[in-house]
């Protein structure tokens, strides 16, 4: 994928700004909270339609205006494309090449993005929901049905839970929960497949990865982790929900399924959330970010883009030289830093400097 240009209006600290891109690497500079990270949530945004810091489109909207509007050209496997995104207030517009999109699976997989910034180090000591976080936007980026069955077992679950709370107070009839729990089973045993699918195949890749990237010091080893039976799935996961039941209605909520799971990441057979430096996780998620876009190769033929927000100030020479290494010449990188000296020559002189400065592209 390419990304060719980018216009903005009255996008966060943005008025107006329009900015054209190199095929390869492109480095946005800029002091503290001039737009760096602004502009990348821009691109961001448009990938996804939503923005990776704010939870609201309306935060986007440059104080004291009344809309934002997001355009951009680029290229994928289907050709040459035009997006334009408008948010006035709470409404939202997106056209894909002057097609009005009405749901955002219609969308899914045109413009993929992988952002790496620092916060990704939680990833790797965090709590299990980022873990299946990650997860879960791996597989939503590509995977269309996989993003609908998500949405479906979240209003399975959030029905089961109301049931089990009312439970409390009245007996609930056993046919009643025997059918939502049977919803449960279907769609739970959907997600549980394909999440263990792709942990297999970045299992293959990271490992590999990190051991490039820690010269064959580390042996990296990701594993998903549930309570069901992955061998009989269907029959555990309804054996297991119909066994927690009556611990369930105690409780509250629903303790089985693929909302309560988890990856565990080792490093040479040792837990990295307990043991690892912070050094030692950085890699990880440098690792885990690298196998991300090979995974994203894999499935769509196309490389998509890398969004670095502040992360090269924060790796070693010798890991930022081996993530430029395994970049390099296949996948267009947009990089933020306040600092030049943080990038290595040869990076800047084939790379596109971008000067951010108050809001402005200069
Ligand atoms: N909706 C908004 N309207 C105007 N300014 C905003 C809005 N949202 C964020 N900002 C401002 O944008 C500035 C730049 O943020 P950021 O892109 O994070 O900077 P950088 O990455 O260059 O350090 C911040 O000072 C922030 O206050
Ligand atoms: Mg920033």
């Amino acid at each position: 994928m390419l990304l060719k240009n980018i216009s903005l209006q009255n996008f966060t600290n943005y008025e107006e700004a329009n900015c054209d891109f190199d095929d390869n690497i492109n480095i946005f500079v800029g002091d503290n909270a001039q737009g760096k990270s602004n502009l990348l949530d821009a691109i961001y945004y448009i990938a996804t339609i939503s923005s990776s810091r704010k939870n609201k489109d309306r935060e986007l909207i440059k104080w004291g205006r009344d809309f934002f509007s997001i355009s951009a050209h680029f290229f994928n496997r289907y050709g040459e494309n035009k997006v334009d995104v408008k948010v006035i207030g709470n409404k939202k517009e997106v056209y894909l090449n002057n097609y009005k999109i009405e749901k955002r699976k219609e969308y899914i997989g045109y413009l993929i993005t992988v952002i790496f910034n620092p916060e990704d180090l939680y990833i790797i000591k965090g709590d299990p929901s980022l873990r299946r976080q990650y997860i879960d936007n791996e597989l939503s980026t590509t995977d269309v049905e996989y993003f609908l069955n998500i949405i479906k077992y979240r209003k399975i679950l959030e029905q089961r839970n109301i049931l089990l709370k009312e439970h409390q107070r009245k007996k609930i009839s056993d046919d009643l929960m025997d059918i939502w729990e049977e919803q449960l089973t279907k769609y739970g045993v959907k997600i549980i497949k394909k999440r263990l699918e792709l942990i297999k195949k970045l299992q293959e890749i990271s490992k590999n990865i990190h051991l490039r990237i820690t010269d064959n010091a580390e042996e990296l080893h990701i594993e998903y982790q549930t309570n069901i039976d992955i061998f009989d799935m269907e029959l555990s996961y309804r054996n297991l929900i119909k066994e927690n039941r009556r611990k369930d209605i105690d409780r509250g909520y629903t303790s089985i399924g693929p909302h309560r799971d988890d990856l565990e990441i080792l490093i040479n057979g040792m837990s990295a959330k307990k043991f690892a430096s912070q050094g030692q996780q950085r890699t990880i998620s440098l690792s885990l970010k690298i196998s991300e876009i090979e995974f994203i190769k894999e499935k769509t033929g196309e490389y998509p883009l890398l969004l670095l927000d502040d992360v090269l100030s924060e790796l070693d020479k010798k890991r930022k030289h081996k993530l430029l290494e395994e970049i390099d010449n296949k996948v267009q990188t947009i990089i933020t830093t306040t600092d030049l000296n943080d990038i290595e020559n040869f990076v800047i002189e084939k790379g596109k400097v971008i000067i951010i400065h108050d809001g402005k592209v200069i």
